[in-house]
């Protein structure tokens, strides 16, 4: 049975730890992300971006299989299956599909109109048990064809996007998406804690986990961070590995042709890595 964030994060941010959200693109990162939270006894958040839904052949695809993985797998950890950077209308088809928690990026619109869509889907999440995540100041770099420059949030919109009665928050404190360029300034803890003194008890979200130093990452949780994204690190240790396996010509031997062993390899790394943030984030045993 898939959950709201709700709950997972309310303790997370308690318990001076964060929940893990890892993006899915098929059937093997899935389970490769189920199976991993199970063998930690961690809960997690299966991040879909509206890309990933298209490739998966739509939400309601994605919210079956996930639901279907879950029995057959006999995964008791609580799993939740959230839309990552939702548009307003892809907040729609998620809630519609059975998704559990969705984000509405309404960073690009001015103020007003970011909490006036936010007001709304406030109000239909309640009513559905969903939990709804809310940006403010965009994150930086790119996602799906997204731009984002990577501002610094506005405490006081925060408050005002917070009181409007969201489950978390997602700040940018110059988090950016993908690689972090060599003169990269690092998070500003000052826009995050001005953020968390503003939001109070709010889960605050932390995009952009790939690349962040550890040491910041565990600041970033000292101050109120209690969900981390993390997609692009799963992606290139997927590639890494798969790349090893067919340039050690593994492919050309016995079976190898067999899909489902040449993708073995990178399964085995995407687990890895989410198990290695699973411990960073202090999620393990926390289920
Ligand atoms: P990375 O791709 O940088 O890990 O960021 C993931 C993310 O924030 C998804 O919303």
């Amino acid at each position: 049975m898939l959950v709201s964030a709700k709950e997972m994060l309310t303790k997370a941010k308690a318990g001076h730890y964060a929940v893990g959200q890892f993006n899915i693109n098929n059937l093997e990162w899935t389970k490769a992300a189920l199976q991993t939270a199970q063998e930690c006894n961690s809960p997690i958040i299966l991040g879909v971006s509206e890309g990933a839904g298209k490739y998966m052949c739509g939400f309601k695809t994605v919210a079956d299989m996930v639901k279907a993985m879950i029995d057959e797998l006999k995964i008791t950890v609580p799993v939740a299956l959230h839309l990552d950077h939702g548009t307003y209308e892809g907040c729609y088809k998620c809630i519609e599909a059975g998704f559990s928690s969705i984000m509405f990026d309404g960073s690009h619109y001015p103020i007003e109109e970011n909490i006036a869509k936010t007001t709304e889907l406030v109000k239909v999440c309640a009513e559905k048990g969903l939990s709804l995540e809310a940006e403010v100041g965009s994150i930086g770099g790119e996602e799906d064809g997204v731009v984002g420059m990577g501002e610094c949030a506005d405490p006081n919109e925060c408050k005002m996007i917070a009181d409007l009665g969201v489950d978390m928050l997602a700040a940018g404190i110059g988090n950016i998406h993908g690689k972090y360029p060599a003169n990269w300034q690092g998070l500003s803890f000052e826009t995050l804690a001005a953020v968390s003194e503003k939001v109070g008890d709010m889960p605050l979200v932390l995009h952009g986990g790939t690349g962040i130093p550890a040491d910041m990452i565990k600041k970033a949780i000292s101050l109120g961070v209690s969900k981390i994204n993390v997609n692009t690190e799963c992606q290139l240790a997927f590639q890494e590995a798969t790349r090893a396996y067919i340039e050690a010509g593994k492919d050309l031997q016995g079976k190898g042709f067999d899909p489902r062993k040449l993708l073995a390899p990178g399964v085995e790394a995407i687990k890895a890595t989410i198990k290695e943030k699973m411990e960073l984030f202090g999620s393990v045993g926390k289920a």
